[in-house]
């Protein structure tokens, strides 16, 4: 039997509409993420904790960049949409804040130094990678550019989340536990605690983890969200 599963478009124009749509939270919020300011209280708690240089990989329009960069943080902030790093560089010419954005994949070569982030965020970007070989890219750069004693810190949504979860019954890949959100036609993938460690293991040590309710809209409707978070440190060569 053969089902018809809805194309899956271009990611950069299913970005750009859904930003014009502003249908998922992070397409319209200004505040920066919860998660991120308890990461960077958490942050405070640490031996090691130093506040130079950080970058937000898929940072939309900036939120958690400006935060970042209000707390002390010199930050990079990489998006696809080149819309998106235009308006984070008028913010941070504004406000004077040291965020330096451009556009581009976070699964192809990054320009960052090596061995140079203290800290690095992915709030909801690396779930919408969906290609497998992509995102060991991005987990490599990744390596590549963080300090040996810098943190990593990756959010997105869990298999249990109300929003995400109940569309796993048309995964047009289930092993892989592919998502189409229906509204914005952009492709994602769900994780466990335990899937996200394990893809990350072949260069990362998770540190902390943990699954996060709140409630909170997606398409005009309010949803139980289930987040899973993560912080990462990667492994000595
Ligand atoms: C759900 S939004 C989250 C934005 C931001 N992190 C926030 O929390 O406000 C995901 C963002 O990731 C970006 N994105 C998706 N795939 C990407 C990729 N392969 N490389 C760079 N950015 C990507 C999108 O353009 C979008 O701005």
């Amino acid at each position: 039997m053969t089902q018809n599963y809805p194309k899956i478009p271009h990611p950069t124009e299913a970005w750009a509409d859904e930003y014009k749509r502003q249908g998922i939270p992070s397409s319209f919020r200004k505040d920066p993420t919860n998660a991120v300011v308890e990461f960077i209280s958490w942050l405070e708690t640490q031996p090691s904790n130093e506040r130079q240089k950080a970058a937000d990989l898929g940072c939309g329009l900036g939120r958690n960049s400006f935060y970042l960069a209000s707390r002390g943080f010199s930050v990079i902030a990489i998006d696809l949409l080149q819309d998106n790093v235009n308006a984070v560089m008028r913010e941070a010419d504004r406000t004077k804040l040291p965020i330096t954005a451009f556009a581009q994949d976070v699964s192809s070569k990054w320009s960052i130094i090596p061995n140079s982030l203290d800290i690095a965020i992915d709030i909801f970007c690396y779930k919408h990678i969906t290609n497998k070989q992509s995102q060991k890219n991005y987990r490599r750069e990744l390596w590549k550019a963080m300090k040996p004693n810098g943190f990593y810190f990756i959010s997105l949504a869990s298999i249990n989340d109300e929003f995400y979860g109940p569309l796993l019954q048309n995964s047009p890949c289930p092993i892989e536990k592919m998502v189409i959100d229906p509204y914005a036609n952009i492709p994602s993938y769900l994780y466990s605690i335990s899937d996200l460690s394990n893809e990350f293991s072949d260069l990362f040590t998770v540190i902390e983890a943990s699954e996060k309710t709140s409630s909170s809209p997606m398409h005009g409707k309010i949803y139980t969200r289930k987040v899973i978070n993560l912080i990462l440190q990667k492994n000595p060569l």
